[in-house]
């Protein structure tokens, strides 16, 4: 039916009209009101006469309403803009940032805030976001690390499409619901050395196998549209890769949506040098399938030239219209152009109660514990006079963390305040910040501006923590050191958070660090010094409460870590899955594959977390060690909570392939479930293992699964593992 309607709006189209669709603009000026300069005067003539399909970074009811209304009122065939919006981990009430919240592992706490941002943001007149992110990565340098769910393909794809179930909800007419776009396509995350933007080397095996999965999940899920990234691939920009758009996604996977270029990435085609112009440059991604031109300028200028010189066929920018104008008729925006703009709705919904309740409750889900000496925590009841320090002590805002969308500066809860809040009475809570981490201006942190030789709050921060039962030490990272362009060398403390980490060390043996950061920091000499470590991450508005309920035992942490933290930068890229290689160990010999100066192992590996109880797993057992074609394998075990609080577990299933066509992973997580288990509580847990589990991009450039022997482990994290066998026949 749509397809229909589609087709009578598409015959209506002249061939500018019909592009026009393909243009994304960005607002750049303030649509309520006269456009200033050049380019944005010919922007709003280009509205007024429907040569604009979307525009992003326009929100509000009021702005969203008047920029629809120009088109409405003065375009001939009053096509409806659709707006669009990175709302990344939240519109005004914050969610942790993704790779924090990913440490829940917790799929229906993941779509929840996904619907809740979703709500937001719909009631702000936006129908779409540039969310979910699920670029693979697996180097810590990368500062965009923090969008995604981590390293692991199988993680990423469950997550990409709890948050796209979230976004979409069941039918995007739905007032409350927005579209969501399956980002950056692809290979956005394996950038070499880390650094933004750059090259990415990589083969077809590592593509299909390491890359593509959470896409595919997307496409398979609904996802009603995708982004192009700005990277190459072996040498062909993603934005002009025919393979990965039209081949793959359009053609094989069958998948009917409309992918947007990233900002610019058309016209980017000319500095990659396989363009010389933006003529080349828009022949190259249409013809390879990129439908709409973010901000590039690319389509709006040549597609015309283009079509009727008989260099790009009028049916490929057909194809590319009707993609984009079936998304407006699954919005209702064809139906009523006006259905989002509701102020009402928009004030009820912004920031209310409920929201943050939701964020109180992903905050301290994705909070993780990575070590707990002698039970430090949670705080015991002999405590009465605690320090809070660190330079991001009683910050308010790098909680909010980067891509924030509409939240408010200084809008969370620090972690100051969130212990005030939950102290018991009568405790006794000092303040000192000890350092200041940032000199610069705020939201473009340089760490290489950072004043490493102020040192004046160090007497006060030592004299407090002296004089405390316990410290609360709150260290790592501004809002704005991870996310786009914020790639690093150095994944240390910036500053001198180091030498204060000394300092309240050697002053205070009960030191907790609260690590706040959005990517994985090299930790590895203070955690030798401080007795118990959180992964605090940067958890949105709720921050500080969370961790108080973390910290006073109000909530027993559960997070697992979607990512390995390093001894040293110098192991980055570093991942749980790796190859084996040719020379895995070498005994007395030196000719093996390591590093002379370090272990080649994670300080805390993928999949790790602790527990204010303990989980005991017992063996695994299968109803049979081998199974074919059509057949399954059912694997059990039994996990006891053997402590004296309640607690959730993330139960972890990897697989090894010995031999295939192609080498294989030494592991590689294939299932989880998270249970909750009260004191002296054991659960049976069951887990499926069938073709489609061991299937993998082969020798033969397909999915398949290959004969032959498998080891099966399941745990808590990737490395303290149960383990047994199986083959497949
Ligand atoms: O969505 C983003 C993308 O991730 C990076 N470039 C800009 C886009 C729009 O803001």
């Amino acid at each position: 039916d749509i397809d229909r309607k589609v087709d009578s709006v598409l015959a209506l189209m002249t061939l500018d009209e019909k592009i026009g669709q393909m243009v994304q603009y960005n607002g750049s000026w303030d649509v309520t009101g006269p456009a200033t300069g050049t380019d944005n005067k010919k922007k709003l003539e280009n509205l007024k006469k429907g040569l604009v399909g979307s525009m992003l970074n326009v929100t509000s009811v009021k702005n969203t309403r008047e920029a629809q209304r120009i088109i409405m009122e003065n375009s001939r065939l009053k096509i409806p803009l659709i707006f669009a919006y990175d709302v990344i981990h939240g519109y005004q009430t914050m969610f942790p940032v993704p790779l924090g919240e990913s440490a829940s592992w917790d799929l229906e706490l993941m779509e929840k805030t996904a619907r809740v941002a979703a709500r937001e943001t719909a009631a702000s007149g936006v129908h779409w976001t540039f969310a979910p992110m699920m670029d693979v990565s697996r180097d810590a340098r990368w500062g965009r690390i923090m969008e995604g769910a981590g390293e692991d393909p199988y993680l990423n794809s469950k997550i990409a499409v709890a948050r796209i179930n979230g976004f979409q909800g069941e039918d995007l007419s739905d007032p409350l619901t927005i579209a969501a776009c399956a980002k950056h396509f692809a290979g956005y995350g394996f950038a070499e050395g880390g650094r933004d933007y750059n090259t990415v080397n990589i083969g077809l095996h590592e593509l299909h196998n390491s890359i593509l999965p959470p896409f595919k999940a997307a496409a398979d899920a609904g996802v009603a549209t995708f982004m192009n990234s700005f990277n190459e691939i072996d040498g062909v920009p993603a934005t002009a890769s025919k393979y990965l758009q039209r081949d793959l996604l359009k053609g094989k996977w069958g998948w009917d949506g409309f992918i947007v270029s990233d900002w610019g990435s058309i016209a980017e085609l000319i500095p990659h040098g396989v363009a010389a112009d933006k003529k080349q440059a828009a022949e190259m991604a249409v013809k390879a399938g990129s439908d709409m031109d973010m901000e590039g300028g690319a389509y709006e200028s040549s597609l015309r030239e283009l079509v009727e010189n008989g260099e790009v066929e009028e049916a490929l920018i057909d194809n590319s219209v009707k993609r984009i104008l079936r998304l407006k008729f699954e919005l209702g925006l064809f139906d009523d152009p006006y259905k989002y703009f509701d102020e009402e709705l928009e004030k009820k919904e912004l920031y209310s109660e409920a929201n943050q309740q939701v964020a109180l409750e992903a905050a301290k889900k994705s909070i993780v514990l990575l070590k707990n000496e002698a039970d430090i925590l949670p705080v015991k009841k002999g405590v009465r006079n605690i320090a809070v320090i660190g330079p991001l002590a009683d910050d308010k805002d790098s909680p909010l963390g980067n891509w924030r969308a509409h939240a408010v500066e200084n809008s969370a809860v620090s972690v100051l305040e969130g212990i005030r809040n939950h102290a018991p009475e009568g405790v006794k809570v000092s303040y000192a910040k000890g350092a200041e981490l940032s000199t610069g201006k705020r939201g473009f942190l340089d760490p290489m501006s950072i004043n490493k030789t102020d040192r004046s709050g160090f007497a006060e921060a030592v004299k407090l923590a002296g004089e405390a039962d316990l410290v609360f030490l709150v260290v790592g990272e501004d809002a704005y050191q991870t996310g786009e362009g914020r790639s690093q060398t150095d994944i240390g403390f910036a500053g001198v958070q180091d030498e204060l980490i000394e300092q309240v060390t050697g002053a205070n043996s009960n030191v907790v660090m609260l690590l706040m950061n959005g990517r994985p920091m090299d930790i590895t000499a203070s955690s030798e010094k401080v007795s118990a470590i959180l992964e605090t991450w940067l958890l949105g508005s709720q921050h500080g409460n969370a961790v108080a309920e973390v910290v006073f035992g109000k909530y027993n942490p559960s997070g697992k870590l979607p990512v390995s933290f390093p001894r040293n930068v110098g192991q980055e890229p570093l991942y749980y899955n790796q190859k084996n290689t040719g020379r895995p160990s070498g005994g007395e010999q030196v000719t093996w594959s390591h590093y002379t100066d370090s272990r080649r192992d994670a300080l805390y590996p993928f999949g790790y977390g602790l527990s204010y109880t303990d989980f005991e797993y017992g063996e695994i057992s299968l109803d049979k060690n081998e199974f074919s074609k059509d057949g399954k394998i059912t694997a059990s075990i039994e996990v006891t909570n053997t402590g004296d609080v309640a607690g959730e577990e993330v139960v972890q299933l990897y697989l090894r392939d010995f031999i295939g066509s192609i080498t294989r992973p030494v592991k590689e997580l294939k299932a989880f479930q998270k249970v909750e288990l009260q004191p002296g509580q054991t659960k049976k847990l069951s887990f499926t293992i069938d073709e489609e589990m061991i299937s993998y991009f082969t020798r033969n450039k397909k999915w398949e699964a290959e004969a032959g022997e498998f080891k099966l482990f399941i745990g808590g994290n990737s490395v303290d593992l149960k383990e047994t066998g199986f083959e497949y026949k």
